[in-house]
């Protein structure tokens, strides 16, 4: 339909995008192939990544992560993912980019890898005239020492282009608090913080994410809606949540886009914004989740440009990069 096509084809902020999860089938297979590397069982017979539920996702995200490895693969990779946001119409990424993925958690390689990246995407920046900047995140199952590592990379690496550090993984892995050293490290540095919570767990995480870490982002953060007196403090602290509709519903925490809770938040006054998380993965892009959130939600264009204005302004990314993107 006509009007669905002129919502989708809007300019777009993204703010919550795994790079690896972001990598096409295609691309892992040829890396695969390249490195001689049988990946076979994570692919499907029609050529999509094979996983059923959320563990089994993170099993096939790491497989898929295990081909691409040097700062030269991450380069390819990031041009790739940046061609598929100039397609969306997506001016403004923040993607979540992890040490312990690029490097080990070693500062002189995670350094090497985020040069490559960022020379990439200031080469995109200039012939695709999309703008992507990095945030460091760490994984909640690989522990607290794993994340004081990588903590310690962001630190190091801190700046115009690297704003951000957060925190994804299996949320029923440990606790937020468990964190804490690492995010008050990255702080120290001048980084903004955000984690995945309310995702998996409900109301309680997304509190031990704003009181034990201080985040003032929150990935997900979707099940707070279980909690009238949390989403009071959501609107109150200005809480951004990174809402990823599609995702949810690839991995079942939503039956469907009906159900889901994002319209519910929004029209409390939370801060909503809304991300793809891993798109090959859950087969959807910001055009998909823009066509099915005016179809199924009834959002128009005046909700649109909203979103893409409250996105801007809950980016990471200094005031000057935000004046020149609007
Ligand atoms: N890593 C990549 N996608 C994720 C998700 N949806 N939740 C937690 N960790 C992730
Ligand atoms: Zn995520």
């Amino acid at each position: 339909e006509e009007r669905l096509e002129a919502i989708a084809a809007l300019p777009k902020v993204e703010l919550h995008l795994h790079i690896e999860g972001a990598a096409p089938p295609s691309f892992v297979r040829g890396l695969a192939s390249e490195k001689r590397t049988d990946l076979s069982r994570i692919f499907r017979p029609d050529g999509s990544y094979d996983f059923r539920g959320f563990v089994p996702f993170l099993e096939t995200y790491e497989a898929a992560t295990s081909v691409i490895k040097g700062p030269e693969d991450y380069a390819r990779l990031t041009r790739a993912v940046l061609e598929e946001q100039a397609a969306n119409g997506v001016l403004y990424t923040e993607t979540f980019i992890s040490p312990d993925f690029c490097g080990g958690g070693d500062v002189d390689a995670w350094t090497d890898h985020v040069a490559a990246i960022r020379e990439t995407a200031d080469a995109a920046e200039r012939d695709l005239g999309v703008t992507l900047r990095g945030i460091v995140t760490c994984v909640r199952h690989f522990g607290p020492d794993r994340a004081r590592k990588s903590a310690r990379c962001a630190a190091e690496t801190a700046g115009d282009w690297i704003v951000g550090f957060g925190m994804g993984g299996d949320e029923n892995a440990g606790e937020q608090k468990d964190f804490a050293w690492a995010f008050d490290c990255a702080r120290e540095a001048g980084l903004r913080l955000t984690t995945h919570a309310g995702e998996w767990r409900g109301p309680a995480e997304v509190r031990a994410a704003i009181e034990d870490l201080g985040v003032e982002r929150i990935g997900h953060g979707v099940r707070a809606i279980e909690d009238p007196a949390l989403v009071d403090k959501l609107v109150d602290k200005g809480i951004v949540l990174e809402v990823c509709p599609g995702s949810n519903v690839a991995l079942g925490v939503y039956s469907d886009l009906a159900r889901h809770p994002v319209e519910r938040l929004r029209a409390a006054g939370v801060t909503v914004t809304v991300s793809t998380d891993d798109p090959p993965f859950f087969h959807t892009t910001m055009r998909d989740e823009y066509r099915a959130l005016a179809r199924t939600h009834g959002w128009d264009e005046a909700a649109f440009a909203d979103l893409a204005r409250t996105s801007l302004n809950a980016a990471f990314c200094d005031a000057a990069t935000k004046d020149r993107i609007a």
